[in-house]
């Protein structure tokens, strides 16, 4: 019998997650602004969202949910070859939140960085670390999505501040020799669209005369590009891949809107129980959210070992992108 030859993939071997205590229901929302519990379920499947206290930064909670990633993969900090950390809201602008987290855990023997690509930051950090595993320039790598996004929303601004929250997500990807149907990453698919930068972005930065800024969205406009393109990435890692919408297990799509991810869900004839959701609960954590939906769907048992999930993520930019992930 022929051999069958063996792949080099990054294999995920733990996750983990942190949410800040205090949660804010549409109701607690409606005392600060003029809104309706109503109003925001129909139009976005949130019911509430996790909002950080003074002490939980990007760093705080991204060494929180890489702390339990490691835990849960049984490996010591010293084995982390790399720390990639998805945020638009690190805690300073130098040094990043990586080197913080890094100091944190203990991991000395890795090396880090910020990853800038908002909402889609956790699936372009993914590529990046797969081609670091991919090429044996480390053996571990710690990929983290940490927001706090309630520090850059602007409160009088209705349209925009109920429909974040705050968290972190974390997954450890280790290099791994496996069969053609064995897990870890199959591929990743990255876009980006700079002409789009004015419909969704954040109006001051530390690089300017003003003081870091407010989140500002053109939701309409956001929404009419999100479920064309995410369509489009996701049916090219079908492609590229030679599968089909039938072969995919579980979509884990980024959590920013219930009508954007029923409508990618139902474009792939996915039912919705194969489709994980979790912006009732977490509202839109920008590049946490889809770490965080994963760890939600592994602790509830909805994502099991062996099966097939299909990421995709949009976001400011604008930025978008999707990745196969065999558990
Ligand atoms: O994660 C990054 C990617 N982001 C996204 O994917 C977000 C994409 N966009 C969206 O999800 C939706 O566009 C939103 C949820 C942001 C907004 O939904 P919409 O159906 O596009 O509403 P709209 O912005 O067109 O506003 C409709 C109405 C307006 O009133 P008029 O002008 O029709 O009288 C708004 O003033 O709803 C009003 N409105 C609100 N009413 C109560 C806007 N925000 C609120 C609010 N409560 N919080």
């Amino acid at each position: 019998m022929a051999e069958q030859s063996l792949l080099k993939r990054a294999v995920l071997a733990g996750i983990g997650a942190y949410l800040p205590a205090q949660i804010l229901t549409n109701e607690d929302m409606a005392k600060r602004v003029d809104t309706s519990d109503d109003w925001i379920t129909e139009r976005t499947g949130i019911k509430q969202r996790h909002f950080a206290a003074p002490h939980e930064t990007a760093a705080y909670m991204g060494a929180a949910a890489g702390r339990q990633a490691l835990e849960q993969a049984g490996l010591p900090p010293e084995a982390l070859g790399a720390i990639i950390v998805a945020t638009s809201t690190p805690d300073q602008a130098f040094p990043s939140t990586a080197v913080h987290i890094q100091a944190a855990l203990g991991a000395k023997n890795a090396f880090g960085f910020d990853l800038s690509a908002a909402c889609s930051g956790f699936i372009y950090a993914l590529s990046v670390a797969d081609a670091m595993l991919r090429v044996n320039q480390v053996q571990a790598v710690l990929v983290i999505g940490s927001e706090v996004y309630s520090r850059i929303l602007n409160f009088e601004d209705r349209g925009t501040c109920v429909l974040f929250g705050d968290g972190a997500g974390a997954v450890l990807l280790v290099a791994r020799e496996v069969e053609k149907n064995g897990p870890g990453l199959l591929s990743t698919h990255l876009h980006a669209d700079g002409q789009l930068a004015d419909i969704l972005y954040v109006d001051g930065a530390v690089g300017q005369k003003e003081k870091p800024g407010h989140l500002v969205m053109h939701g309409r406009e956001v929404f009419r590009h999100a479920v064309n393109l995410l369509t489009g990435a996701v049916n090219e890692a079908l492609s590229e891949n030679g599968l089909t919408a039938a072969d995919i297990d579980l979509l884990v799509p980024h959590q920013a809107n219930r009508r954007i991810i029923d409508g990618v869900g139902r474009k792939l004839g996915l039912p919705p129980e194969r489709v994980v959701t979790t912006v009732d609960k977490h509202a839109n954590t920008s590049a946490a959210s889809i770490p965080l939906a994963l760890a939600s769907a592994v602790a509830s048992g909805q994502a099991k070992p062996g099966q097939l999930l299909l990421l995709e993520a949009l976001g400011g930019g604008l930025t978008w992108g999707s990745a196969l992930l065999r558990l």
